[in-house]
C-alpha cells in the first residue's frame, strides 16, 4: 500500500463558537471507494468541503499527496482543485443558460486547453455518461437525472485524481440512482479515488469502506 492519497491530521472546525468537526483523522488510500455515512447535521458535509480545499479548518492539518496543504496560499490550493479534484454535490450547479456540452467544456477551458479538444472531450465524457445526442440540451431540457449526470461529466472534466460527491443522488430517483452508483464504480475500477457522502446504506455497502460520523467525529 503506498501513501495515502489524502490525510486529515487532528481535524477541527469551529464558526460561531460551534464546534463542527472534533478531531478528524483520516487517510484516505489511492484507489479507494470511500464512503461517509451519519445523520443530518453529524458534519459531513463540512468534512468533505475540507478534504476538497473549499473551507480550511480551523486546526489540524490536510495532507494531499503526502504535502501539507498550506490554506493561506489561495494559489496553490485552487491548482490543486482545478486540476486534481472533482466535485458532485446534491444539486448540480449546471450553467442554466449553457448547453450540456458547454457546462463540460467550462473547467477545460479554465485549464487552457483549446476549444477544440475541449468541445471533443466533452463529447466523449457526455457519452460515457449516456448522454450521447443531448450535448445541445440546456439543464431544463434534461431529467433530473442527466443533469446530475451532466455535472458527473463535469467532474471528469480536468481528469481528476479525486472525486468528492456530496450525497450525489440524494434527488435523484431509484433508476438513475442506479446509473449514477455504475458510473462511479466503472470510475474507481480504472482507478479514480472516490469519496462519497451519502445517508443511504445500501449505497455505502457498495463501497470499500465506510466512514460513519456523529456529532463531527468519526465513530466508527
Ligand atoms: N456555515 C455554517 N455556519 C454555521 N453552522 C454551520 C455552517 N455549516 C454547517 N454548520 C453546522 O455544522 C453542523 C454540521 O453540518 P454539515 O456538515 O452540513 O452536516 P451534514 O452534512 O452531516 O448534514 C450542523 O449543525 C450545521 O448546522
Ligand atoms: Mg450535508
Amino acid at each position: 500500500m503506498g501513501k495515502p492519497l489524502l490525510s486529515l491530521r487532528g481535524i477541527f472546525r469551529r464558526i460561531e463558537g460551534e464546534e463542527i468537526l472534533r478531531g478528524i483523522d483520516l487517510d484516505v488510500r489511492r484507489g479507494e471507494f470511500l464512503s461517509i455515512v451519519g445523520a443530518s447535521g453529524s458534519g459531513k458535509s463540512s468534512l468533505l468541503y475540507i478534504m476538497g480545499l473549499l473551507d480550511r479548518p480551523s486546526e489540524g492539518e490536510v495532507l494531499f499527496e503526502g504535502r501539507r496543504v498550506n490554506f493561506d496560499r489561495e494559489e496553490e490550493i485552487s491548482e490543486i482543485r482545478n486540476r486534481k479534484l472533482g466535485f458532485v454535490f446534491q444539486f448540480h450547479y449546471l450553467l442554466p443558460e449553457l448547453t450540456a456540452l458547454e457546462n463540460v467544456m467550462v473547467p477545460m477551458l479554465k485549464l487552457g486547453i483549446p476549444r477544440g479538444e475541449a468541445s471533443e472531450r466533452s463529447a466523449q465524457l457526455l457519452e460515457s455518461v449516456e448522454l450521447k445526442g443531448k450535448e445541445d440540451r440546456k439543464p431544463h431540457q434534461l431529467s433530473g437525472g442527466e443533469q446530475q449526470r451532466v455535472a458527473i461529466a463535469r467532474a471528469l472534466a480536468n481528469d481528476p485524481l479525486l472525486i468528492l460527491a456530496d450525497e450525489p443522488t440524494g434527488n435523484l430517483d431509484s433508476k438513475n440512482t442506479e446509473v449514477v452508483m455504475d458510473i462511479f464504480t466503472e470510475l474507481n475500477r480504472r482507478g479514480t479515488t472516490i469519496v462519497m457522502v451519502t445517508h443511504e446504506e445500501h449505497l455505502a455497502m457498495r463501497t470499500d469502506r465506510i466512514i460513519q460520523m456523529k456529532d463531527g467525529r468519526v465513530v466508527g
